[in-house]
């Protein structure tokens, strides 16, 4: 089965919708040969969702949700909100939300199954503080996250789903997990796809590496055999850092 190869962008907390306007335009005007998925801040959604609107090989997400569909929630945003701007994926479960906002495993279930009840596809993360990798715990501490977040989801949505393996250590330090450490975690993820939704999903579920990915490094890592592409914070916010990533799969 061949696997698809997505390089995803997380522009966090930066840029003003102006500045992402231009950035998204171009992307859009760029020649790449993986799919793209651009997050974006919530103010720059519908602009954005403009620029995307005819492209095929990018899609735009949204970098959160609220599960219920409308109502007294001062600061969140609907699933209708985000479709009506053109937004295809949402992230769920990032370790910015997790640990800046307190977002436990029981909303990251409620998100995820108001996206995809919705139509969205969720790109779902995962990953390691510090203190578990130094432990030689890394696999426990994921193996936990995925059985509390993904064991009990429908059947129907396994095939919108993206995850994500974020080592927290490596976000945004410059410290990547090396190629092996990558591969090693990733073998792992789809081993327990495999175990608990079986050998077709645990084929076709693209998992990203994410941490401090850059062009000098992003070859190496994608060359892994269960590393399906990156999830890239800081080396996104450059247009041709990012086509360079987006460039770095194997042919
Ligand atoms: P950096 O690429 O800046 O380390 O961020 C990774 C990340 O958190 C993407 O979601």
């Amino acid at each position: 089965m061949t696997r698809r190869r997505i390089a995803a962008a997380n522009w966090k907390m930066n840029t003003t919708p102006g500045e992402g306007a231009a950035l998204a335009t171009q992307l859009a005007e760029a020649t790449f040969d993986s799919e793209m998925i651009v997050a974006v801040p919530a103010t720059h959604l519908d602009r954005i969702g403009q620029v995307f609107k005819n492209q095929q090989n990018i899609k735009l997400a949204a970098q959160n949700v609220w599960y219920e569909p409308k109502g007294a929630y001062t600061g969140e945003i609907s699933t209708a909100m985000l479709l009506d701007c053109g937004v295809s994926y949402v992230l769920v479960g990032h370790s910015e939300r997790r640990q800046i906002f307190g977002e436990d495993s029981d909303l990251l279930v409620k998100k995820m199954n108001a996206a995809f009840e919705a139509g969205l596809d969720v790109i779902y993360c995962c990953g390691e503080p510090l203190d578990a990798r130094d432990a030689n715990q890394q696999q426990y501490y994921v193996n936990g996250q995925l059985t509390r977040e993904l064991a009990t989801l429908p059947f129907e949505y396994l095939d919108r789903l993206i995850i994500a393996y974020e080592p927290i250590w490596a976000i945004g330090t410059g410290r990547t997990a090396s190629p092996e450490q990558a591969q090693e975690m990733h073998a792992s993820i789809r081993l327990f796809l495999e175990t608990t939704f079986g050998a077709v999903t645990a084929q076709k579920t693209p998992i990203l590496y994410g941490g401090s990915v850059k062009p000098a490094n992003a070859k190496m890592i994608f060359a892994q055999a269960d590393v399906d592409g990156g999830l890239v914070g800081g080396a996104s916010l450059q247009s041709d850092s990012f086509v360079e990533i987006a460039n770095s799969f194997s042919s």
